[in-house]
């Protein structure tokens, strides 16, 4: 099975993609399953970040996964991070943010550093419609997006660059779209914009108009406590269809990254992101808008995604563990079935 090369830069991963998606036998996953109201053969995604491409998608939608989602693109170009991109960590289970990591040789977590690249639009755009015109009938294609602020811009500038996005996502093809509200390894102002209700609101209106029915999920990170979810969520209810979280934890590495914290993914986040879930899950409810849940951090077994179901969660997705892995979802599907 081809996998992400850790020791290699995002551009030659993205051109190493796999040229022919695998022929394997997917179990079939008891149950009736669906995607923001799409309807699925299970709860398995992957989680925008290690599809850099067409050819990535249609390799992991081989691999027993449904639901597939575009690694966030922007409005305009943007380089990667240099090395690394993907750096393992020594890590305890993480109850929250602002830990000092070790660097490990290898591991179950890794420090996520790509800054949130991106090809042209030009590249992308003709790039996802080639995506969804090939996946087969039945697989969901998302595509993540984020707003590129300049100096000077205003929130209103922000959610006009996320819609569009949105508005170009949706006519390349995709079936629903993602505005990343979240990304730890950025400095600038689109890091951290679920935090704010006002923010997350007139983005998610924004991409909202911009998209029409197509539905809108919103990754977010993070919380710090209940009040402060329940007025993001009671603020995106009326224009979103799903919140995806979490965005990863916070930390720093010691020695790296220029001592700028970066966000963990992998089995360190699994037990704080199903206690996300489950604090999400009740605000939801107790909610009238029927917003869905994503799962997403630290995903790795049958267990977990039983676990984010119970939680609340109407789909589960995998990033980590399914680069580490690639048969990750095959796995899962086979112990579902069992
Ligand atoms: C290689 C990699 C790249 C990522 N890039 C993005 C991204 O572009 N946009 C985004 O919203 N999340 C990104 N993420 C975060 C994942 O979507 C996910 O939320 C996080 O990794 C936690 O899930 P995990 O524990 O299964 O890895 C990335 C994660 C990884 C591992």
């Amino acid at each position: 099975m081809t996998s992400y090369d850790i020791s290699k830069s995002y551009d030659w991963n993205y051109d190493q993609a796999p040229a022919e998606p695998p022929r394997v036998t997917e179990s079939p996953v008891p149950g009736s399953w669906d995607f923001c109201g799409i309807p699925v053969a299970s709860p398995l995604g992957v989680p925008a970040g290690p599809l850099l491409n067409g050819r990535w998608i249609r390799y992991y939608a081989a691999l027993g996964f449904d639901v597939l989602t575009y690694k966030t693109v922007r409005s305009r170009y943007r380089a990667c991070y240099d090395l690394p991109n993907l750096l393992p960590v020594k890590a305890e289970p993480l109850q929250g943010e602002g830990s000092t990591l070790r660097a490990a040789a290898f591991g179950d977590s890794w420090a996520i550093s790509f800054g949130m690249p991106s090809k042209d639009p030009s590249e992308w755009r003709a790039d996802v419609e080639a995506t969804r015109r090939s996946l087969p009938p039945g697989k969901v294609l998302v595509v993540s997006v984020v707003a590129s602020p300049e100096p000077g811009w205003t929130i209103d500038d922000v959610a006009r660059d996320f819609a569009l996005c949105a508005r170009w996502a949706v006519e390349a093809g995709a079936d629903v779209v993602e505005p990343n509200l979240s990304c730890p390894n950025v400095c600038t102002q689109e890091a951290d914009l679920y935090l704010s209700p006002e923010a997350s609101g007139q983005i998610a209106a924004a991409v909202r108009d911009a998209v029409g029915k197509i539905p809108v999920a919103l990754k977010t990170g993070l919380f710090g406590h209940r009040e402060q979810a329940a007025a993001v969520i009671a603020a995106v209810a009326p224009h979103a269809n799903a919140v995806s979280s979490t965005n990863s934890i916070t930390a720093r590495v010691e020695g790296e990254f220029g001592g700028l914290r970066r966000g963990i993914g992998g089995a360190c986040i699994t037990a704080r992101c199903l206690a996300e879930l489950r604090m999400l899950g009740e605000i939801v409810r107790a909610s009238p808008a029927g917003l869905r849940l994503i799962g997403v951090g630290g995903v790795s077994n049958a267990r977990d995604v039983r676990d984010r179901l119970a939680a609340g969660a109407h789909h589960v997705q995998i990033a980590t563990a399914a680069m580490l892995d690639p048969t990750v979802g095959l796995r899962i599907r086979e112990e579902l079935a069992r």
